[in-house]
């Protein structure tokens, strides 16, 4: 049995569940105390797919097709997988492979990195906000400040260039898609670029790991939460676990298909569009046979930029503003400063 403060020193639920003979979670893992809280089912109909590459195409009726395709996605949805974005599968698995070593450092050498303010741009961690939490996550964390600048741990091997060269690339797909989506909105297409200053846009990769769990049904990986940001690519090692609300059920996200990204709406889509897109609350469940390493890259606006609805889609009378400005870097600081629960955040500048 594995008292409170031995556990709070591990700081690592990898650690934890690598310690001889775990059969039952600590309490401070309890999430819930019956297997039917979050029940779940599978989806009715898929998750809308989105071809990236119908977004340069040279016919307009391609073109308008996909742009209607993202209007239903972020309206029904608020998560799409984008297949023909043109960033290569080998890319993609060698960011899963060596994010997952990074796990795999001794813990001095992942000491360096460990988690003490919400402003370093390197953190490694476990759970959410372990200082404010009152149940802890079944999950480790290395989260990294890419863009504008990047940063990355020297170790393991290889992995800030794998890294640097992904998050570049997802770049460059998000902003295809802001643009597609700007015209879903019936903006031009450059309005959230130009608007929320992309050219500097604040990019953050978070790498998740969620080792067995001896309890599965007790515990929770992440609980229900939006996204900050506009769009969030999430890939991961083939091991399920990802939830989402559709239509106030959970429902499995069981992605079927190879080299996609599964991308979905943040609260900064939800504000600039004055509440059109709505970001969607999701939850990651954990499992007690295999080890899940999930990537996700949050692209927002520039740091400095205060977020409003777009003049376009506010109409005093019959759509007044449904958000209070609020600069995006202090939004993210506000949503990590506090425990992850549902929409709490967006919530406050309603
Ligand atoms: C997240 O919500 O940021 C990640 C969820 C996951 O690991 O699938
Ligand atoms: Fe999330």
């Amino acid at each position: 049995c594995i008292t409170y403060v031995e556990h709070l020193k591990m700081n690592s639920v990898k650690r934890l569940a690598q310690s001889s003979d775990l059969k039952s979670i600590p309490s401070t893992y309890a999430y819930s105390t019956n297997s039917n809280e979050f029940p779940a089912s599978d989806p009715q109909d898929s998750i809308p797919i989105i071809d990236f590459s119908f977004l340069i195409s040279p016919d307009t009726a391609v073109r308008s097709q996909v742009i209607q395709d993202l209007h239903n996605a972020c309206k029904e949805w608020g998560f799409f997988q984008v297949i023909n974005h043109g960033v290569p599968e080998t890319l993609m698995n060698m960011v899963i492979e060596k994010a997952g070593e990074f796990f795999e450092l001794t813990d001095e050498e992942k000491k360096d990195f460990e988690d003490k303010d919400v402003r370093e741009p390197i953190r490694y961690g476990t759970s959410f906000n372990t200082k404010k939490e009152k149940v802890f996550c079944w999950r480790d964390y290395l989260k990294l400040i890419v863009h504008p600048e990047f940063h990355s741990p020297n170790k393991p091997l290889g992995f800030s260039d794998v890294l640097l060269e992904y998050t570049k690339r997802t770049r460059e797909v998000a902003r295809g898609l802001l643009s597609g989506i700007s015209m879903s909105l019936g903006l031009d297409h450059s309005s959230i670029e130009k608007a929320l200053k992309l050219e500097s846009s604040l990019q953050i990769c978070i790498v998740n790991l969620y080792p067995p769990c001896p309890q599965p049904n007790l515990a929770i990986g992440l609980p229900p939460h939006s996204d900050h940001g506009l769009l969030t690519f999430l890939i991961e090692n083939g091991v399920g676990g990802l939830q989402l609300k559709h239509n106030g059920q959970w429902i499995n996200v069981n992605r079927t298909l190879p080299n996609s990204f599964l991308v979905n709406t943040g609260d900064h889509l939800e504000i600039f569009s004055n509440g059109k897109y709505k970001s969607v609350e999701h939850r990651a469940v954990v499992n007690n046979a295999f080890t899940r390493i999930s990537v996700a890259v949050a692209n927002g606006p520039s740091p400095d930029t205060a977020v409003r609805p777009a003049h376009e889609l506010v109409d005093e009378e019959k759509c007044p503003a449904a958000f209070v400005p609020m600069k995006y870097k202090e939004y993210v600081e506000m949503q990590q400063s506090n425990p992850l629960s549902n929409k709490t955040c967006l919530d406050r500048i309603r």
